[in-house]
């Protein structure tokens, strides 16, 4: 098939189109490079370029005739979209409404779209299955609510398919050591752990001890990168059977929670194998972070077949840890 990647230099949506290629697809990626890296768009064919524009989208996808499409491309920093909440709902919402009309215009009706685990806001159970109640609590989570909204609407009325995936916490790396996550800023707890073993920051800092958790750290649901990516895969595929119609959600996490804490004393481990040790600081509270978060991923097992196959932290932060110690080597140079 012939897949558009919305987003394909990103950290997710690299690792999606080496997968699809992999299995024999025909990749196109479509990314403005504003977060995603050139160096990340080693597979498929890359076009820079912005996917709110009209014009540009129209000539792909006359030219390409596409079987479905991925789409990646969003602002994502949660403290950003509250103070700057224009910025993700132009990026997030009102760019993807144009990406949908090129597809409604030229008849492509299979989408997959990354959604999140901050559209359900604070728990009020956990683990999170899909009747949890979705009421997020920052413009980033309401602005990727919107899009799962409109998906609705567009599959009722024009008959496009998709499937939206809410991740928990996207982590790790491909595990052939080619691609991995680098953000700027980075803000994630993983990569910056790492990056304080590695020696490229100072030291990590622990946001708040005092939660309602057995370690006093805030519990989170990691994912690896892999696994995600082997979701899409199958959404895509129940897509192009027809078991899915009309606009589905999946959440996506291991069903496991770990603690900030618990993430670090991995990472402990896996660093110390070469020699390595990490600085732990003390901090406040970040704003909006909930104590637990954690996904009951059964309806993507049950319906979609998803069986992740790294849900193991040690080995999420080893993949993780190959490819920080690729940055650091780069950085020294
Ligand atoms: N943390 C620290 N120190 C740091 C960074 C993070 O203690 O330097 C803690 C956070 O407080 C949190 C945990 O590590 O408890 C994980 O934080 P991340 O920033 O890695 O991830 P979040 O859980 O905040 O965010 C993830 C996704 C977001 C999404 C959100 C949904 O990355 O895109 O879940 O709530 F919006």
């Amino acid at each position: 098939m012939r897949i558009l990647v919305v987003g394909g230099a990103g950290y997710i949506g690299s690792h999606m189109v080496k997968k699809l290629t992999r299995s024999g697809h025909e990749v196109v990626v479509l990314d403005n490079l504003t977060t995603g890296l050139r160096s990340l768009a080693l597979y498929g064919k890359l076009i820079v370029g912005d996917l709110g524009d009209a014009a540009l989208l129209e000539r792909m996808f006359r030219e390409c005739e596409f079987d479905g499409v991925m789409h990646f491309a969003a602002s994502s920093l949660v403290g950003e979209s509250v103070a700057d909440p224009s910025k993700y709902y132009r990026n997030n919402v009102a760019s993807t409404i144009t990406l949908l009309d090129a597809m409604v215009r030229n008849g492509v009706k299979r989408f997959i779209f990354s959604s999140t685990a901050a559209t359900f806001g604070e728990p009020v159970y956990t683990p999170i299955d899909e009747a949890h109640p979705q009421a997020p609590i920052n413009p980033y989570g309401a602005s990727k609510l919107m899009v799962e909204r409109i998906l609705k609407d567009y599959a009722d009325a024009y008959g496009l398919n998709s499937v939206s995936l809410r991740y928990f916490n996207a982590c790790g790396a491909d595990p052939e050591g080619e691609l991995g996550e680098c953000h700027d800023p980075e803000t994630h707890l993983i990569p910056l752990v790492l990056q304080a073993a590695s020696g490229r920051r100072k030291s990590i800092t622990v946001f708040g001890r005092d939660y309602p958790t057995e370690d006093g750290t805030c519990i989170r649901d990691y994912i690896h990168i892999e696994d995600l990516c082997s979701a899409h895969a199958l959404a895509l595929e129940a897509l192009v059977s027809g078991e899915k119609r009309g606009a589905v959600a999946y959440n996506l996490g291991n069903g496991s929670g770990y603690s900030v804490q618990s993430v670090i004393d991995a990472a402990l481990q896996v660093v110390s194998k070469t020699g390595h040790s990490l600085v732990v600081e003390e901090g406040l509270r970040r704003p909006g972070d909930p104590a637990v978060l954690v996904a009951d991923s059964g309806r993507a097992r049950a319906e979609l077949g998803w069986r992740p196959k790294y849900a193991d932290l040690q080995t999420i932060i080893e993949h993780a840890w190959q490819w920080e110690q690729q940055l650091a080597g780069q950085h020294s140079l």
